[in-house]
C-alpha cells in the first residue's frame, strides 16, 4: 500500500469539515460550545485565536452587559466569533441588536426553537443563525425557517440536555439534513470520535466540557480540579422527584448540592401535599433550588454545594491545558486514526 503522510491525512480531515470551516471562518470545524459563566472574553478569544471558533455565553447578561463582553472579546482578537443567545431572554430583541450592532458574524440561539422575529432579525441583519435542533422534525422545521446550520447535542452533553444520545441523534439527523453544515456535540473528546462523525456527515463538532477547565478559562481553580478528579460516570443528569414537578435534566457532577436538591424536592412535596404550598409555589420552590448555583461553582469555587455542569467527557480532562493544546491534540487524533488505516496489516493479522 502506498505511503500515506500526517499531511495527507491532515488534507483529508480538511476536505471532511471543509463545510463546516466555511460556515465559520476558521481552520479547524471545533466550536466552543456557549458555557454560562465559562464562555467569556478570555476563553472565546483563545478558543478563535487557536484556529477553532469561540461563542459567547450571553447568559443572563442585560445588552450593556453583552455590549461590552462582544467589545472586550473583539479586542483580544480578530477572528470570528459567536455569541449563543437563550431564546427566554425577557430583552431577546435587544440583544439580538446589540450583536448586529457589534457586527458579531454568527449567533446562536439556544434552549428552544426560536421565537419567527429574533430568527428574521438574525437574518435581515445578515448574522449567520445556528440553532439547536433535538429531533428530526424540528431539524428540518428550523432549516426551513432560515437557520443557517444546526448543532444536534446528545444527552452526554454537560448542562441543560435532552434525552436523546449524540449515537441516536446523528443517526437520526445526519443522513436527512443537507441544506445545511451539522455540528455536533455531547461527550466528544478525542479527535478520533470527531473524525467518526465527520465521516457520518457531520460538518464539524462543538465540545464545552474538554474546553471548561482550560488555562485560558476563567473558571476558579476548584472547578478545574472538580473537572480534572472526575470520571464520566460522575457526570449525572438532575433527578426529579414527582412527574407533578418537571424538572429540567441538567447534566453535572454529583455533589452536596445535588443530594440536597432531592432533599429539597421531597419536602417541598410534603409541604404541597400538606397544604403548606401551592402547585405553582411548589413548582418555583423547586426551580429557584438551583438559582445562582452555576455562578457559585465557577467564579466562587463552591464545587460541594454549587451547579457544576460537566459533561461526560469530562473524564477526558485530565490536566489545566491551553487552549491551542487541547485543539492540536484532537485535531492529531483524527490525523492519527486516519493514518492508521493506511498501516498494511501483518501477515499474522491477515
Ligand atoms: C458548565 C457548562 C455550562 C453550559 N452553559 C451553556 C449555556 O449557557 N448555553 C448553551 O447553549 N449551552 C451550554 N452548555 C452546553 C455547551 O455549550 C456544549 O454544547 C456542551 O458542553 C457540549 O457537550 P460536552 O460538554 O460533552 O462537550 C454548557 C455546558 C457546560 C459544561
Amino acid at each position: 500500500m502506498a505511503e500515506y503522510s500526517p499531511e495527507q491525512a491532515r488534507a483529508q480531515l480538511d476536505r471532511l469539515w471543509a463545510r463546516g470551516t466555511a460556515f465559520l471562518g476558521t481552520q479547524v470545524a471545533i466550536m466552543g460550545g456557549a458555557m454560562s459563566w465559562v464562555s467569556e472574553r478570555h476563553l472565546v478569544s483563545a478558543l478563535s485565536n487557536a484556529g477553532g471558533f469561540g461563542v459567547i455565553a450571553c447568559g443572563s447578561m442585560g445588552p450593556d452587559l453583552l455590549a461590552k463582553e462582544i467589545a472586550g472579546t473583539q479586542a483580544l482578537t480578530n477572528k470570528p466569533f459567536g455569541v449563543n443567545l437563550i431564546t427566554m431572554h425577557p430583552q431577546l430583541d435587544d440583544l439580538v441588536r446589540v450583536c448586529l450592532e457589534a457586527k458579531v458574524g454568527h449567533v446562536v440561539l439556544a434552549g428552544g426553537i426560536p421565537p419567527g422575529n429574533a430568527v428574521r432579525a438574525v437574518k435581515d441583519g445578515g448574522v449567520k443563525l445556528i440553532a439547536f435542533a433535538p429531533a428530526l422534525v424540528l431539524a428540518k422545521r428550523l432549516v426551513r425557517s432560515g437557520a443557517d446550520a444546526l448543532v444536534i447535542e446528545g444527552s452526554e452533553a454537560g448542562g441543560h440536555i435532552g434525552p436523546v444520545s449524540l449515537t441516536v441523534l446523528a443517526q437520526e439527523i445526519l443522513p436527512h439534513i443537507k441544506d445545511v453544515p451539522v455540528f455536533v456535540a455531547g461527550g466528544l473528546g478525542r479527535g478520533d470520535a470527531i473524525l467518526a462523525y465527520l465521516e457520518m456527515g457531520a460538518s464539524g463538532v462543538q465540545l464545552g466540557t474538554r474546553f471548561a477547565a482550560a488555562k485560558e478559562s476563567i473558571a476558579h481553580p476548584n472547578f478545574k480540579k472538580a473537572f480534572i478528579r472526575a470520571a464520566a460516570r460522575d457526570a449525572l443528569p438532575s433527578i426529579q422527584l414527582d412527574e407533578r414537578f418537571p424538572v429540567i435534566p441538567v447534566r453535572g457532577l454529583v455533589n452536596e448540592g445535588t443530594k440536597r436538591f432531592l432533599a429539597h424536592q421531597a419536602e417541598t412535596l410534603r409541604k404541597f401535599q400538606s397544604g403548606e404550598l401551592t402547585k405553582d409555589a411548589a413548582q418555583l420552590d423547586i426551580e429557584h433550588f438551583w438559582a445562582g448555583a452555576l455562578r457559585r461553582a465557577v467564579i466562587e469555587g463552591d464545587v460541594e454545594s454549587g451547579s457544576v455542569m460537566a459533561g461526560q467527557s469530562v473524564g477526558m480532562v485530565t490536566a489545566e491545558q491551553p487552549v491551542a493544546e487541547i485543539i492540536r491534540e484532537l485535531v492529531d487524533q483524527a490525523v492519527a486514526a486516519l493514518i492508521a488505516r493506511h498501516v498494511p496489516s501483518s501477515p499474522q493479522a491477515a
